[in-house]
């Protein structure tokens, strides 16, 4: 049996793949606007294991599910028994024998890359401590579609070198785009050893320097899930990085702001700029359902 292909990071895709999962995703979006019935995953089984919470994630992958024909399984290691203890590799194995696809969702990187070790089926990492690979292909989908081609384009990174700024930096990779980063010290992005992860970052600890003439504001929650003892002091560390009017002011005109949600207003992004013109937040939530249908084809029906 040859060994299926993963989605953990966006490093699994190349990058003539990874944009053609985003033309994919705007084809399906336009066949989904104008009521087309298209069920390529009929009787096929996504099951997708949440160790941290989820509303976004967990919603577009299952209706992603049903307008392809298929169904999914929500599964929590509270009522599972690898709450109890069962082992990673064990429930990989036997859960990859009865579904088709499987999405995670936990803590650590590792436990994705044990449970891919041992599984049959493409496993979609859903959200890592390190890595949050679908939320990319989303922010990437309503780039191209807002503003057209990323390549060569700047984009501020402002906050935690998180889960989710890891990822920008695949993208920044894979897309062809400049990446600025400004973060508090202490909170760099952990990935930075990879001379070709530094390569495409250029860091920084001024959010208005890293905002300057960009195309795209990007920003994240101060204390991500697992973090939430930290809140305070992380409070404290990032005061001085919350992406408001004076940020955006300083990128271009026809700066565009992302966030991944969930938000915190009046902590990592100013009321005003988060519901204000230039916030693309909705579109961006609403891409996950389309970018994470063109991933399930793509590792379903065109790797068959
Ligand atoms: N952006 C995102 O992954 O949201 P959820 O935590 O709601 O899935
Ligand atoms: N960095 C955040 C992203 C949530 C979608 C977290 O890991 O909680």
């Amino acid at each position: 049996m040859s060994s299926p292909r993963h989605f953990l990071t966006l490093l699994d895709l190349d990058s003539a793949q990874l944009l053609g999962l985003i033309q994919r995703a705007r084809e399906l979006k336009a066949m989904q606007y104008r009521g087309e019935i298209y069920e390529p995953l009929k009787n096929r089984v996504l099951g997708m294991v949440f160790e941290k919470s989820s509303t976004r994630t967990r919603v577009s992958f299952e209706t992603a599910m049903i307008q392809f024909g298929g169904g999914a399984i929500f599964l929590s290691p509270r009522d599972t028994q690898l709450g109890r203890g069962e082992p990673v590799e064990d429930t990989a194995r036997v859960l990859s024998r009865m579904v088709d696809v499987i999405m995670l969702r936990t803590y650590t990187h590792e436990m994705q890359e044990r449970f891919a070790a041992h599984s049959r089926v493409p496993i979609i990492n859903g959200l890592s401590d390190l890595h949050h690979p679908c939320q990319l292909l989303a922010d990437m989908q309503t780039f191209f579609e807002l503003r057209g081609d990323i390549r060569g384009k700047t984009v501020a990174w402002i906050g935690d070198g998180n889960n989710m700024c890891h990822s920008y930096i695949h993208a920044a990779r894979r897309f062809g785009f400049q990446l600025r980063i400004a973060c508090p010290e202490g909170y760099d992005p952990t990935i930075l050893d990879d001379p070709e992860n530094a390569a495409a970052v250029r860091l920084g600890r001024d959010p208005l320097a890293a905002a300057d003439g960009a195309d795209l504001v990007v920003t994240d929650v101060w204390a991500s899930m697992g973090q939430e003892e930290e809140t305070r002091q992380r409070e404290r560390a990032f005061a001085s990085f919350q992406v408001d009017a004076a940020v955006m002011r300083r990128a271009r005109p026809d700066a565009i702001f992302m966030h991944c949600l969930p938000a915190h207003r009046g902590e990592e992004v100013s009321a005003e700029v988060m519901d204000g013109p230039r916030s693309v937040a909705w579109d961006e939530a609403e891409n996950r359902l389309h970018a994470q249908k063109a991933l399930l084809e793509f590792l379903l029906v065109k790797s068959d």
